[in-house]
């Protein structure tokens, strides 16, 4: 069992009420939860951090605080250990969470296990204990392809692309209809969920598991969507990481980045700094917005895999990127987000500019 003990630097009033708000974030140890940890003490909050040191995340030990804040290990899939842990808390902020592919398709039990049980026993234990406030780390991958437009059938949902498409260097999705070019378009949180992974499953399987606890338990929750996310503390290479990791420590090796297909596929990458800013502005906005509710979490400035690759290698200055023409079939084409919805209920706009944010990436740390 674990005692839960937490910190407050107290620079400034987590509530205007005059009582502190005591949050409690899950994976709070991992590369976002930590940088979420440092912001939310900055404004003020009282804050807890649970962490499971999980492998996938972890390949060093466990750290024993973030930001000054002693990092319990508990896994979320053992009620006593994650209800010990939630008297006096008002808002649970859920980062815990297996990311990225994965090894293989042998993952997925663990997958399974670790995001939608671990949701599922954390909802419960939240319930229990009278806790009706959540923000949810959910993600992009949620959209599976991201929004398209044909010039004769306009807004389309592209199937998965066929891997004689993809062997044969034809990286575009075409129309579903007439097979027509389709010209890519920004995702809204409206866009219908469509998961193509094991990971992106278990993260609508999140979205869904926390609408019905809101619905339920009259709680309140805020998903945030979170595009792709780099910055400093990044986990270095592993089956779980995502491109910017992979990327980052291959310069770090002085390898040149290798990008798959022609790199002209789209992303949205957010700094963490960002992110643990929108994380902080939703503890905020919660108590006025019951209910569930999504946002695209991202910079509104889109990027090809292709430039984001020359621009860290530039930073680093490591040999340019290699494009491979490699394709994984899990792979979308483009995913590039609306950030209106956040900025206007959430007051939250990313500040980081991407050339910025990889030169700074390009040489900061990462974590073992
Ligand atoms: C990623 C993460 C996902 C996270 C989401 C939002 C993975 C598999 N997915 O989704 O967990 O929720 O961002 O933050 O981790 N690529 C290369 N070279 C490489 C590796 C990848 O060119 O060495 C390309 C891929 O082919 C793809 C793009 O980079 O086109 C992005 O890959 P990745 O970051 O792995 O996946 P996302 O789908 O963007």
């Amino acid at each position: 069992m674990t005692d839960c003990r937490t910190s407050s630097h107290g620079r400034r009033a987590g509530s205007s009420f005059g009582a502190v708000t005591h949050v409690l974030i899950t994976g709070g140890a991992g590369f976002i939860g930590s940088h979420i940890a440092g912001t939310l003490l900055d404004h003020g909050y009282q804050v807890s951090v649970l962490d499971s040191g999980h492998p996938g995340a972890h390949r060093g030990p466990l750290p024993a605080e973030v930001a000054g804040i002693p990092v319990r290990r508990v896994d979320l899939r053992e009620p006593a250990a994650v209800a010990g842990c939630l008297p006096g808390v008002d808002v649970v902020v859920h980062q815990a969470a297996m990311v990225g592919l994965g090894a293989d398709i042998a993952d997925l039990p663990e997958y399974v296990s670790c995001n939608d049980l671990g949701t599922a026993v954390l909802l419960a234990g939240m319930a229990a204990a009278g806790i009706r406030r959540l923000v949810l780390a959910s993600s992009m991958v949620v959209y599976g392809e991201g929004g398209y437009d044909c010039a004769r059938h306009g807004n389309v949902r592209p199937a998965a692309r066929d891997a004689g498409d993809l062997a044969a260097g034809r990286f575009e999705p075409g129309c579903p209809r007439c097979a027509a070019p389709l010209t890519p378009h920004l995702v809204s949180e409206d866009a219908p969920l469509d998961p193509r992974s094991v990971y992106a499953a278990t993260k609508v399987a999140q979205e869904h598991l926390t609408a019905a606890w809101a619905r339920q338990t009259g709680g309140d929750v805020t998903a945030l969507r979170y595009h792709n996310v780099y910055g400093p503390g990044m986990p270095r290479d592993t089956p779980y990481s995502g491109v910017a990791a992979i990327f980052r420590s291959a310069v770090a090796a002085g390898q040149p980045p290798r990008v798959f297909e022609d790199g002209a596929q789209r992303r949205d990458f957010v700094h963490v700094r960002d992110v643990a800013a929108a994380n902080a502005a939703a503890v905020a906005a919660a108590p006025d917005r019951p209910g569930w509710r999504a946002y695209n979490i991202a910079s509104g400035r889109p990027a090809t895999i292709g430039d984001m690759a020359a621009e860290l290698s530039r930073a680093a200055g490591g040999p340019p990127p290699v494009v491979t023409g490699q394709f994984r079939l899990g792979d979308v084409r483009h995913v590039v987000a609306d950030p209106s919805r956040a900025a206007a209920e959430l007051g939250f706009r990313a500040a980081v500019g991407l050339r910025d944010g990889l030169t700074e990436f390009a040489t900061a740390p990462l974590r073992g």
